[in-house]
């Protein structure tokens, strides 16, 4: 069964995620989400200009750590469960998790930049693909299936809707669209830990699982496969690539349940 608790403004931190127990937030942490959210689309923005054939994945990170730095924030995922990273960059048939290491773009690549950014103790979690010169039409496809993806999923969202809801249209979209969604990972609630309940699985059963209240916070992160859904860890312990070696797309926003609907903490005008 699930239970929610509302979070009182002046809570500290809270303490690890607590299963089943779904958080509820108010005013104020809509505000620190707001804060942590647009810094992380601005790191996003930022990477824009950067992301060209030639460039090294580590340069990347170091654009991640210096953001950072000049903005008072701090890469939740450095350190996290052991991750040696400030951000994740995800090349073409890797699903995610991928290392920004020495390895340098290529014309045509497709990366997944994913971001963390926690700003006066709130995680702002986003990624977006970025194409690296003039990717094949097939990749671009991709790319914007799993930006759609992600939104459909996002647009259930209100009061009252299921869990479940979200899973349903992101999986029933990239399906339509002769696309995989990878089981192995999902969204998750967000706030002031990284990873919160609920899961947001990105597949499931219209109008099944917990409901959707005002004040929840969570991500939406859908990861779409041109191929089968089927992925592998790589020797690292954390690169997650496709089994087949097909392309694989994701897009990641933070956002709260209002009212009548959603916020994404983590939009931005240029992407
Ligand atoms: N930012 C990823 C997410 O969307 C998590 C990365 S965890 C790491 O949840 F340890 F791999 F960095
Ligand atoms: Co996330
Ligand atoms: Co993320």
């Amino acid at each position: 069964m699930t239970s929610y608790v509302n979070v009182p403004a002046n809570a500290k931190a809270q303490d690890a995620r607590r299963s089943n127990i779904i958080k509820l937030y108010g005013p104020e942490a809509f505000d620190g989400m707001r804060r942590a959210g647009a810094l992380t689309a601005k790191c996003l923005d930022g990477l824009s200009d950067l992301i060209h054939p030639g460039v090294a994945l580590a340069q990347i990170n170091d654009f991640v750590v210096a953001f950072a730095s000049q903005h008072g924030a701090t890469p939740a995922t450095l350190g996290y469960h052991g991750y040696p990273y400030a951000c994740c960059t995800s090349v073409n048939h890797v699903v995610c998790h991928g290392f920004p290491n020495q390895k340098r773009l290529r014309d045509g690549d497709i990366v997944n930049v994913d971001v963390t950014l926690i700003c006066d103790g709130w995680y702002g979690d986003a990624s977006r693909m970025y194409g690296v010169g003039k990717p094949k039409h097939a990749a671009q496809r991709l790319m914007q299936i799993a930006y759609e993806a992600m939104m459909q999923g996002i647009r259930v969202v209100r009061p009252g809707a299921r869990l479940g809801d979200i899973g349903h249209a992101i999986d029933s979209y990239a399906r339509s669209q002769r696309c995989s969604v990878v089981r192995d990972f999902c969204g998750h609630g967000i706030g002031q830990v990284f990873h919160d309940t609920p899961d947001v699985l990105n597949f499931g059963t219209a109008g099944t699982g917990p409901e959707l209240r005002e004040g929840m916070i969570f991500t939406v992160e859908p990861m779409v496969n041109l191929g089968r859904a089927d992925v592998k860890i790589l020797a690292d312990n954390w690169t997650a690539v496709t089994r087949d070696r097909s392309l694989s797309a994701q897009f990641e926003h933070s956002i709260g349940v209002t009212s009548d609907g959603y916020e994404i903490f983590t939009y931005s005008r240029s992407a």
